[in-house]
């Protein structure tokens, strides 16, 4: 595929929102064509999963169910938007993807890591990330800044323990994926963050030859 597939990671209340929306700012100014997706959802199909994944009324969802749906909307996810557009040579930009899996379902939910990665090998046929960036905050900070929302999902509920497990599942992760993880401090201010990542994409697709 022609394309470039870079996505973007972080534990909850890491400033991902802002910084993709900084990115989109710093990419409109080249020539270069965009895809920007999300996980859960990115297509049909998978958004209606998300539904069902995310859905507060769900609390009685087991976690092996849970892992298996975030693989669903993934493979449906890739198949109807991401494989599309990196046949056309596009970057695709994508909020979470399957690290996201790995710390949240497989290491802080103890499902643990092997079997998490080898289902969603089924799912996604092998296929990974060109680029990941993890933006990694201090849970509490995180969650304060997340206190601040109106309506959290089901996955923002967990207590502070579950996201102390997810913030030390990415560390691992990061070591275990050197190869294709660049870690972004998110306990700096916003505009720092935006740019650490900004810097790093935007030399990753020059490399590339975008
Ligand atoms: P979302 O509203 O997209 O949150 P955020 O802005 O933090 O990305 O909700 C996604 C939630 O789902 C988030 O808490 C992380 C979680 N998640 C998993 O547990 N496993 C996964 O594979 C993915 C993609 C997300």
């Amino acid at each position: 595929m022609k394309g470039l597939f870079i996505t973007i990671e972080g534990n909850d209340g890491s400033g991902k929102s802002t910084v993709i929306q900084s990115l989109k700012e710093e990419l409109a100014k080249l020539d270069v064509e965009v895809c920007y997706s999300r996980e859960p959802g990115g297509s049909y199909v998978a958004e209606k999963i998300r539904e069902v994944i995310l859905d507060t009324d769900n609390m009685a969802m087991d976690d092996k169910t849970e892992a298996l749906l975030y693989a669903a909307s993934r493979r449906q996810h890739l198949k109807e938007t991401v494989f599309p557009a990196l046949e056309e040579g596009k970057i695709v930009v994508c909020d979470r993807f399957i690290d996201s899996s790995l710390t949240y379902q497989g290491i802080a939910r103890g499902l643990g890591v092997d079997e998490v990665y080898n289902m969603n090998m089924f799912a996604t046929e092998g296929f990974m990330p060109h680029l990941t960036i993890y933006l990694l905050v201090d849970p509490k900070i995180g969650l304060e800044r997340k206190s601040h929302q109106k309506e959290l999902d089901r996955l923002e509920k967990e207590k502070l323990e579950f996201h102390e497990k997810v913030y030390q599942g990415y560390l691992m992760l990061a070591d275990r994926f050197k190869d294709r993880v660049r870690v972004v401090d998110g306990n700096v201010s916003i505009q720092e963050e935006c740019k650490a990542v900004n810097d790093i994409i935007l030399s990753f697709i020059k490399e590339r030859g975008f």
